[in-house]
């Protein structure tokens, strides 16, 4: 049998999150639009599957401002925006216009109206259905109700072989890739 190495239990997570990281779009009441890389996230219950899940820190701009709206856009950055998205990361929009601040050019989602930045590979709009908190963090549940990917992207699946699909995926601290070759 092959050898294993112990991997401490709460590093486990590392193994399994490695899913598209996610540009949270959101809004307060006043219309300052906002952007927040998040990374945990997952779809939540069976036929249809149109509910899905964030964790997301309590003390996020982004958490505010969907208890503000009851609203949120799922952004879906492609590989090459790793800058962008280590930019949205690394100050709150308690404290900047991110927008501003990295001067992001964005156009605005068909329902929300939230900021999409241009380049990303596709939105998914949605609204607040719960909202969970444990400890520092809440999981927020979502219905997605409108959604759209660019051309190339997406045909049944998330087309992730070609250029178009390259999503991007973090694997902690500075580190992320992008998806390789189909598997058959
Ligand atoms: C790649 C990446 C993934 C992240 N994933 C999460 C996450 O899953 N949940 C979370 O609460 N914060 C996450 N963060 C941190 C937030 O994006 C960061 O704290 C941000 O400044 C919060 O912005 P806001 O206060 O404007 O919402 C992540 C940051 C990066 C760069």
């Amino acid at each position: 049998m092959a050898m294993y190495l112990n991997v401490p239990t709460n590093e486990a997570y590392k193994l399994l999150n490695a899913g598209p990281v996610i540009i949270l779009s959101t809004s307060d009441m006043e219309e300052h639009l906002n952007l927040t890389p998040i990374s945990w996230h997952s779809p939540v219950d069976f036929d249809p599957v149109t509910k899905i899940l964030l964790v997301t820190d309590i003390k996020n701009k982004a958490f505010f401002n969907i208890l503000e709206t009851g609203k949120f856009v799922i952004c879906i950055p492609h590989a090459t925006q790793v800058k962008l998205v280590k930019d949205l990361g690394s100050c709150s929009g308690f404290k900047e216009n991110k927008l501003e601040k990295f001067q992001v050019e964005y156009a605005l989602s068909e329902k929300c109206q939230f900021a999409v930045p241009n380049g990303t590979i596709a939105y998914i709009e949605c609204k607040k259905l719960r909202v969970i908190e444990e400890d520092a963090v809440a999981i927020i549940i979502g219905e997605v109700i409108f959604a759209k990917a660019i051309k190339g992207s997406y045909r049944d699946r998330l087309i992730s072989e070609k250029e178009a699909g390259k999503t991007l995926h973090h694997l902690g601290k500075d580190i992320f890739f992008q998806p390789g070759d189909l598997v058959e």
